[in-house]
């Protein structure tokens, strides 16, 4: 079967027949032949991309190519149902799909706005950047008199909570042209020293571009222009930017119901080729992704290299959306298998090693060191002296948390909120550690809130630290500061979701009512400094639009907080049956610790 699809064939790097430039092409269009299923029956349903162009008033030709052997995609709905159960199955989901419809009519047409989001609004829409007409994105800040920097450019992670919002207020559009466009962009022709980045890699950021036409005087075309870390600081890959995208991208076919954005075939690859990268092999000895300092919302040098937990909490709840979005077929298949093993890998080992509360502490306080054998207990010969001394004091009787990082012989104790929220959110965590988690928040609430949520890590690096971790960056030379211990508004709808997630919305309620005191007057900043937030950041951005989005789409969750459900996961015993099997009856079982089933599972 050959499928016409506008879309990179795997092992190109640009659409064949696209002359070879430094920008993304403009106004592109996708257009796909009607593709057979398994019966031979034409289904044009599924093929989604055949629909029309991409948005109103995109009329361009659009640049057509050959991907051979793809099977038509089959929508995928419903996770795991035997089939007598089928049809129960799809009746819930198609209640589950008109309630999530039902909400977002009621929340566009019916909702009174208080004054501050209002103005919240009439903010984010202002940031919304265009492409050939049609809305593509919101730029990172909006303050026209301030410097731009890269603020000017869409950013991948900070369009998330924009697209929330949007999505919540019944505004869909925008959020498919941007699924659409980065797509395109998906590991174009970028270089750093001579030396490309891996084929699946998605830009951190993106700016539309005014260039003139080749040949043509006077006119001019829209280009978009991705960034892929050539040009920021650092020169990092942003590995979070895919894991983004693919969890957006079920989160918009959850609550529009329009599952043939997944299926389209060009969307298909492009989930494929962002796990092919991700799941590669390399030279780790551990289920966690080993990647660069810098490479997701913290991107500088701040000690967060090797495997951070932001990037295993992300990649674990990427990877369930993926197995419900992978259009199942010949050359899927063994995808999916690596897909289920490496999520129960991950689980069992950040619910393992990565977790501490006053027990495993305690635990760790008497670990004997330089352990050879595979019955180790102490894996990663962690010394003892390595458990700082404010956690002694810190960490309360009740509470626990996973930890920011762990390497051989280094566990890197500082708490990381948005790993924690993400790993409560996808149930990284077990049931009980996602408890655990909130209760450490809700009785550290100074330090977490204080006057402004939320604390992006805790406690922050000071002197010697500093200088070693940071590379004395000054930007962070501040303790309490940006990425070093700053507290970011932005985080407010993670943290939502999470309580949302763990039937305790009311902890939400509470940190929603404290930003809402200060954002409006304080001008939507990025970042707050000191230990409880009394300051607006020293170098902080004002009119920051993941700001403004962060706080409606908090506001927007707790009004409707089975909108929720668009992101989260519950447990799935199936992949945690798999895990405790393969402890009991592999043929190295004991190189793992004994541990007993109950605890990986509850
Ligand atoms: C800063 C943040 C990064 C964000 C970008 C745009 O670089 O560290 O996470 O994406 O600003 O807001």
């Amino acid at each position: 079967m050959e499928i016409a699809v506008a879309v990179r064939p795997f092992g190109s790097k640009r659409p064949i027949g696209v002359p070879r430039r430094r920008f993304a092409s403009s106004c592109v269009r996708a257009a796909v032949a009607p593709a057979k299923d398994e019966a031979g029956v034409s289904d044009l349903r599924r093929l989604s991309t055949a629909a029309g162009p991409l948005h109103p008033g995109s009329d361009l030709a659009f640049e057509r190519i050959l991907v051979q052997g793809l099977a038509a995609v089959k929508p995928l709905v419903i996770e795991r149902v035997e089939p007598e159960n089928e049809l129960l199955a799809v009746l819930v989901v198609e209640k589950e799909e008109e309630e999530m419809k039902r909400v977002v009519v009621k929340v566009a047409e019916e909702r009174k706005e208080p004054a501050v989001e209002k103005e919240a609004w009439r903010l984010l829409n202002d940031a919304v950047v265009s492409y050939c007409g049609s809305p593509v994105g919101t730029v990172a800040a909006n303050v026209p008199e301030a410097e731009a920097l890269n603020y000017d450019q869409v950013f991948i992670r900070d369009f998330v909570p924009s697209a929330v919002a949007f999505l919540l207020k019944g505004e869909t559009e925008i959020v498919r042209n941007f699924l659409l466009h980065t797509l395109q962009l998906q590991s174009w022709e970028k270089t750093v020293d001579c030396y490309s980045p891996g084929q699946g890699l998605m830009p951190a950021s993106f700016k539309v571009r005014s260039v003139p036409m080749d040949g043509r005087k006077d006119e001019v075309e829209e280009i978009l222009d991705p960034d892929f870390g050539e040009s920021a600081i650092g020169r990092v890959a942003p590995v979070d930017s895919g894991l983004w995208w693919i969890i957006l991208l079920r989160a918009y076919g959850k609550i529009t119901g329009d599952y043939t954005l997944q299926e389209r075939v060009d969307v298909q690859i492009g989930i494929r080729l962002i796990l092919n990268l991700c799941l590669s092999d390399g030279f780790d000895m551990f289920p966690t992704l080993l990647v660069a300092d810098g490479s997701c919302m913290i991107d500088r040098r701040m000690g967060v290299h090797g495997h951070p937990l932001e990037i295993q909490a992300l990649f674990y709840c990427a990877l369930r959306c993926s197995r419900e979005m992978i259009a199942i077929d010949d050359g899927s298949r063994s995808l999916l298998r690596a897909v289920n093993k490496r999520l129960t890998a991950l689980s069992f080992h950040i619910r393992e090693y990565y977790w501490v509360d006053m027990k495993k502490i305690n635990e760790i306080y008497r670990y004997k060191t330089e352990e050879y054998s595979q019955g180790a207990t102490n894996k990663f010969n962690i010394y003892p002296e390595q458990i700082p001394s404010w956690l002694v004091d810190w960490i309360p009787e009740k509470g626990g948390y996973l930890i920011g990082n762990l390497q051989p012989a280094h566990m890197d104790f500082r708490f990381f909120s948005l790993g924690n929220l993400w790993a409560i959110t996808s149930s990284l965590t077990t049931p009980r550690q996602a408890e655990e988690i909130l209760n450490l928040m809700e009785n550290k609430w100074e330090d977490f809130i204080g006057n402004m949520p939320l604390k992006i890590c805790y406690p922050a690096l000071e002197h010697d630290e500093w200088r070693i971790i940071t590379g004395s960056d000054p930007k962070i030379r501040k303790p309490w500061s940006y990425h070093n211990g700053g507290s970011w508004p932005t985080l407010l709808w993670q943290f939502t979701l999470a309580c949302i997630k763990m039937g305790r919305p009311e902890l939400a309620r509470k940190a929603v009512s404290v930003a809402e005191k200060r954002l409006s007057n304080d001008q939507w900043p990025e970042y707050y400094d000191t230990l409880t937030a009394r300051f607006i950041g020293k170098q902080s951005r004002l009119y920051q639009t993941w700001t403004i989005a962060g706080f409606l789409a908090s506001k927007l969750l707790l009004e409707n907080p089975e909108m929720a459900s668009i992101f989260t996961f519950e447990e799935d015993m199936e992949l945690l049956e798999g895990c405790a099997c393969s402890l009991t009856n592999h043929p190295r079982a004991k190189c793992s610790r004994h541990v007993p089933k109950a605890q990986v599972l509850v």
